[in-house]
């Protein structure tokens, strides 16, 4: 058996990616740019990003909200699952951020299908109020804010839609109660609400590979 270390979960990811993911030029140049910006390199893996695109598909998403752009690499997993007419607003709080994600997005040829929202997203997101649910909800932003999150994703969603909340493992800092680092305090009450909240039903993984020790987390609004 392989010694359970960082660079074997990385190299395990790196073979299931590599059996299963296989490679777009659009998402590869993605990252390129991200990386040449000097952003840092906290997208979702492969593997993650190949989740999102089936989960887009598992429940036939056609109106998406990402909170947190970043580079554009998860956008352009889930725009591509979404099809021709599906649709992918983002929302990204930093403009040189957006500026970067938008040439990728289009670069990568789901532009029409992708809009940016620049500004903070407790900002933008109650203008997102009244036109048609979302379907699928992927939070990937600042943690502090998950469960201002969560209460969007749900009052933006329906019965049905899907809400993937990332970066809830934190190298297993979750279960430190006592916490004052202020992104697990935020992770801890994200999945306390997800626990909670009667408008979700939710279930959360860890998990290892290319980015360390996290998980996500997947729900549905009831
Ligand atoms: C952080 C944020 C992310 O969205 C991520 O995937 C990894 C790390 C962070 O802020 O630490
Ligand atoms: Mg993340």
């Amino acid at each position: 058996m392989a010694d359970p270390t960082p660079a074997n979960w990385r190299a395990a990811d790196d073979y299931l990616a590599d059996t299963l993911v296989g490679h777009d030029p659009g998402l590869e140049a993605a990252l390129a740019s991200q990386a040449a910006a000097g952003l840092p390199a906290i997208e979702v893996a492969p593997v993650a990003g190949k989740l999102l695109g089936l989960l887009v598909r598992i429940a036939g998403a056609h109106r998406i909200l990402e909170i947190g752009t970043l580079g554009g690499y998860s956008t352009i997993w889930m725009a591509r699952a979404a099809g021709a007419d599906g649709r992918v607003v983002t929302v990204e709080a930093e403009p040189d951020i957006a500026r970067i994600a938008r040439r990728s997005i289009d670069e990568a040829g789901v532009g029409e299908r992708v809009e940016i929202r620049i500004g903070r997203a407790s900002d933008v997101l109650p203008t997102l109020a009244g036109s048609d649910p979302f379907d699928l909800v992927f939070i990937d932003a600042d943690k502090e804010s998950n469960t201002l999150y969560l209460d969007w994703a749900a009052r933006l969603g329906r019965p049905g839609t899907v809400v993937v909340v990332d970066n809830i493992g934190r190298d297993g800092e979750i279960t430190d109660q006592s916490s004052v680092d202020s992104k697990v305090v935020g992770t801890q009450r994200a999945l306390t609400m997800l626990g909670t909240d009667p408008r979700f039903d939710a279930t959360a993984l860890q998990t290892v590979g290319v980015k360390g020790w996290d998980g996500v987390a997947i729900a549905v609004v009831v």
